[in-house]
């Protein structure tokens, strides 16, 4: 069964694509894990990043969007061994995409029928889980509809963030916002066998600066110890772990390949693969509670 990973803050730019994506292709890649990995954010980072010009001319139904209009099939909207090299060639066997399009925008506009959303994207999807290791979400930068989807599919979260104050109240406010979704999405979990929410597992500080001292680092820690002693939402075990800014994560956006498939090693390619590592060693919190 899949362990279900959403990399998820309301704050923007702080890299939860490039983390969702490049530990995504460490895990596939690194640790021979087979990955799917689900794009929910309309501005289809993630998705133009794996696929190059490929995207363009993906139709919208075989998007992310298959999960949420009963007709169309989930299974031949994945990307299977989404990286390709010139060639055609796959780069990684065992890392998938399910892609987003700019018009899962709609998503946000259309009417709530009687089964929510987030319940039709989890039924939907569930279907896969039996066929992977991982599943990671790369959320969109706010509390859309597409991000409750992929909260209420999601069991471990990784927050990313950067070393400033800005970061620091955010977290705050993940922690109120998550926990009303989960409130206002019992219902529906009580419905599911074994279901277990989403807990937060891991902060990512991201794109710190090598020899930087950052005077709101340790203010940003300190809100985080409070959070894993006093919030439900947090493990009390959830971990920090910080990733340098390097000029190479934009640049691997750019050449269309993840860090780990750069041939010259790197201190950030060393961080995203000890990260992947991180996250597979820790195991399956329903599994190893
Ligand atoms: N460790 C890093 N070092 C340098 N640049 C980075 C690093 N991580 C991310 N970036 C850059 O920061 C920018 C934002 O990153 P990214 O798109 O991953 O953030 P995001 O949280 O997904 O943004 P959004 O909220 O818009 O979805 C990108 O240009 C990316 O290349
Ligand atoms: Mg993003």
């Amino acid at each position: 069964m899949a362990r279900r990973i959403g990399f998820l803050n309301f704050k923007g730019g702080v890299g939860k694509t490039t983390l969702a994506v490049n530990i995504a292709a460490s895990l596939a890649h690194d640790l021979d894990r087979s990955v799917l990995l689900v794009d929910c954010d309309p501005q289809s980072n993630a998705s133009i990043w794996l696929m190059g010009h490929r995207w363009d001319q993906l139709r919208p139904e075989d998007s992310v969007l298959s999960l949420l209009n009963g007709q169309s099939s989930v299974l031949q909207s994945i990307q299977k061994a989404v990286l390709r090299g010139e060639d055609g060639q796959p780069l990684i066997r065992k890392l998938d995409l399910l892609a987003a399009k700019n018009e899962l925008l709609e998503v946000e506009s259309r009417a709530e029928g009687k089964v929510p959303y987030f319940f039709q994207f989890y039924e939907r999807l569930s279907g896969q889980f039996p066929a992977y290791d991982y599943i990671i979400f790369d959320c969109p930068p706010s509390a859309s509809r597409l991000t409750k989807c992929a909260l209420f599919a999601t069991r471990e979260l990784y927050v990313p963030c950067n070393p400033d104050e800005l970061s620091r109240q955010g977290l705050t406010m993940l922690n109120s916002v998550v926990q009303d979704f989960q409130k206002e999405s019992h219902y529906q979990s009580q419905s599911i066998p074994g279901y277990n929410r989403a807990q937060v597992r891991g902060l990512i500080v991201n794109s710190i600066k090598p020899g930087a001292k950052y005077d709101s680092l340790d203010d940003l820690i300190a809100r985080a110890s409070s959070l894993k002693k006093g919030s439900q939402l947090f493990d009390d075990k959830a971990f920090t772990i910080n990733v340098s800014q390097s000029i190479l994560a934009s640049r691997s956006a750019h050449t269309h390949l993840p860090l780990t498939l750069d041939r010259k090693s790197s201190t950030i390619q060393e961080e995203i693969r000890n990260l992947a590592q991180h996250i597979d060693s820790r195991g399956d919190p329903d599994v190893h509670p």
